[in-house]
């Protein structure tokens, strides 16, 4: 219940850098080692479609073996390829398919089948891949025949690193400069890991790259790939992924006399948002660089117990935020004042609905959530009551609720979590670490 707790946590690797990770050496000639992936679902999609292209992989406690013929060496797959419930797996995976000759049917669950596949549908054809798929190629399944690509230049319409990767990775295979550019600056750890990796790749930091206007709207730099070009086999130990570390993050924020410390954990600014967030509600974090790896800051964070006041989210706070948004609506719950999140827009089609799923979880709870153009209104602090709730199958969604019943219920009150077995997407072992129930 709500016990304070002392404690340190290592969190489990990256999901996005393994995703990444794995790929990039599957598409590698010769024998890469990769130690502390994801050991959720999601990465296993990964794994299991590069195993299905002709990679070979061994696994042994915490490492992974890649053995690869390299990109071009890869057979098409003699069937449909099954990405689970994983975004980044469909979507990247499309990218470096679309560089290579062969049919290979891409599917998913029902969520995933929902999602939008245009975003990425539409730069790769524009590339010369033929994609095709449900409604003309919005959802998958999706049928893909690689083949030669021409470079692109890239406007994507939303800030997604998804997008962004699963244009580079093509790039990989185009001959000439591929250019993506996009509204606000996704997660980068496709280009980190190019760099680290001597792909040529390049981020023009310089504000005259691009139109007077970008630069005078905040817009971020285009990012360049030379392409072609092949990635070696390499090593790498995945740090620590700071989205699985959150929940426990605001878990300690809110419960009176706690103290927490993330070590070897992922400090990319561009994955810190929701701590930011969380500091600028009146978190006491600190942060602590020690290491670089793969290209990636990495080091520790320490949290206290925190009185928090109100927020106001806006479009601009969400890319760097994007999956620790759940938990700052539970935050919000224990804030004093009222509080505005908006320009969630892409909440709405992750792994489900997240703004409405929040709102309905937490609205049941008795807690005061309510949903608001694409965001939350929230009026905080209250207690939360008894509530069946759903995790609507989500991940995030199902360990957002898991922490508001953590933190926020009245004395003597229980909340029971359908759907609570989701949260093995990203992170199998969350029952079971520190403090948890
Ligand atoms: C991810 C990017 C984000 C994020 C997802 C993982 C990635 O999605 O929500 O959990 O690894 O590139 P978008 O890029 O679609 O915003």
């Amino acid at each position: 219940m709500r016990q304070p707790f002392q404690g340190r946590l290592r969190p489990p690797g990256d999901k996005s850098v393994s995703h990444r990770a794995a790929l990039l050496a599957g598409a590698a000639r010769g024998r890469s080692r990769l130690r502390n992936l994801a050991p959720g679902a999601d990465v296993a999609s990964t794994l299991r479609a590069l195993e299905a292209l002709g990679v070979r992989l061994e696994r042994r406690d915490g490492l992974v073996e890649v053995e690869s013929p390299g990109l071009d060496g890869w057979r098409e797959p003699e069937d449909v390829i099954d990405c689970g419930n994983s975004g980044t797996t469909i979507r990247l995976l499309a990218g470096l398919l679309a560089g290579r000759p062969g049919l290979a049917i891409l599917t998913g669950d029902a969520s995933l089948r929902r999602r939008p596949m245009d975003r990425v549908a539409e730069p790769l054809r524009a590339m010369g891949a033929r994609v095709d798929g449900r409604e003309g190629g919005r959802f998958a399944p999706l049928a893909l025949r690689g083949g030669p690509l021409r470079p692109l230049a890239w406007r994507s319409p939303v800030a997604s690193a998804q997008v962004k990767s699963s244009i580079l990775l093509a790039g990989l295979r185009a001959q000439g400069e591929t250019v993506v550019r996009e509204p606000a600056r996704s997660r980068d750890h496709t280009e980190r890991l190019f760099l680290w990796l001597g792909l040529p790749l390049a981020v023009d930091e310089t504000p005259a790259s691009g139109t007077a206007g970008e630069a005078a709207a905040g817009a971020p730099p285009p990012v360049r790939l030379a392409g072609p070009a092949s990635p070696p086999p390499f090593e790498l130990e995945v740090p620590g992924d700071p989205s699985s570390a959150f929940p426990w993050a605001v878990r300690a924020v809110l419960t009176p006399g706690s103290e927490l410390e993330i070590e070897g954990v992922l400090l990319n600014p561009l994955r810190l948002g929701g701590y930011r967030l969380l500091e600028r509600m009146g978190a006491r974090l600190e942060l602590v660089e020690e290491a670089r790896v793969g290209g990636e800051p990495v080091g520790r964070i320490r949290l206290r117990a925190s009185a928090l006041h109100a927020l106001e989210v806006r479009g601009e706070d969400v890319p760097a935020a994007v999956d620790e948004l759940p938990l700052l609506a539970v935050a919000a719950c224990a804030a004093e004042g009222e509080s505005r999140f908006q320009g969630l827009g892409e909440l709405r089609v992750k792994e489900s609905d997240r703004v409405r799923a929040m709102a309905r979880g937490l609205a049941a709870m008795g807690l005061p959530v309510e949903e608001e153009g694409d965001g939350w209104r929230v009026r905080g602090p209250a207690r939360a009551r008894s509530a069946r709730v759903s995790s609507a199958g989500d991940h995030r969604v199902a360990m957002a609720l898991a922490v508001a019943a953590w933190t926020l219920l009245a004395p003597g009150e229980a909340v029971e979590l359908e759907g609570a077995e989701s949260v093995a997407i990203s992170d199998p072992d969350f029952f079971r670490r520190v403090g948890a129930g």
